[in-house]
């Protein structure tokens, strides 16, 4: 197995580097998964994001370590396993093993938040706080020195294809702030109905990785020009004084 590229610290303090643009492949044609990675991949997505569900944390069964590994048969990107599930302290090893880069875990499942980031840490994965749309941000300021990345979801997790909700924008204002002002790196991922037209604003407000999925995947344009795309919006929003 080819040794996965690591990104850390995606375009945080460097206002001249890229926003990340991390394709989930929830929206992919499964039947062509390692062919739809590669594309993703050739047209310069910083990785691939795997949205695991469990029935439980939200209605919806998606896929597990084993779909994750054959991502990760199929590209060098690192891969960004994004936990929708209750109890994940009892799956991280399975996901580090098949290959994920960084796991991310939910703070409303999390009674130990802190043994759990410092546990995804120990597998050598990057440790991201996940947060639902209704939970406050306050409720992630004291783990926020031991995170890589906070992931704002924005749509109810559980569903590609949902539209965006506009009140996450003063939730990613609110991290970026809270990163400023105690002088942190952490990455601010967001997370759903990123496309063309919301790239910009959450750029603006301070989000440095995008996840899409039906905007890449789904898009008619096809995977790469997608991706050019995002990437487009969110650079014009980060060239904006
Ligand atoms: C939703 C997932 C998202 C989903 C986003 O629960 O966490 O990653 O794939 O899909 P789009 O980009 O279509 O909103
Ligand atoms: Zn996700």
């Amino acid at each position: 197995m080819v040794p996965p590229r690591r990104v850390q610290g995606v375009g945080v303090t460097d206002p001249e580097r890229e926003i990340a643009l991390a394709p989930s492949i929830l929206a992919a044609d499964l039947g062509h998964l390692a062919d739809q990675v590669r594309a993703a991949d050739r047209g310069g997505a910083a990785m691939i994001h795997v949205d695991v569900m469990d029935g439980r944390f939200v209605p919806e069964i998606t896929m597990g370590p084993a779909i994750t590994r054959a991502v990760r048969e199929a590209t060098r990107l690192p891969l960004d396993v994004h936990l929708m599930i209750v109890e994940p302290e009892r799956h991280l090893a399975s996901f580090a093993k098949a290959g994920a880069s960084r796991l991310a875990v939910h703070v409303e499942v999390c009674p130990h938040l802190y043994q759990t980031l410092h546990e995804i840490k120990v597998l050598g994965c990057e440790a991201t706080v996940a947060l639902n749309p209704a939970t406050p941000p306050e409720q992630v300021e004291w783990v926020l020195p031991a995170v890589s990345t906070v992931l704002v979801m924005t749509v109810e997790p559980g569903a590609g294809g949902q539209p965006f909700i506009p009140e996450m924008l003063s939730k990613v204002r609110a991290l970026a702030d809270r990163r400023r002002v105690l002088g942190l790196a952490f990455d601010i991922e967001v997370d759903g109905g990123i496309g063309p037209a919301t790239a910009a604003a959450v750029v603006e407000a301070g989000a440095t990785i995008l996840v899409a999925g039906s905007a890449v995947f789904g898009a008619p344009e096809g995977i790469a020009a997608a991706i050019a795309r995002l990437r487009e919006a969110a650079r014009a929003a980060r060239a904006r004084p």
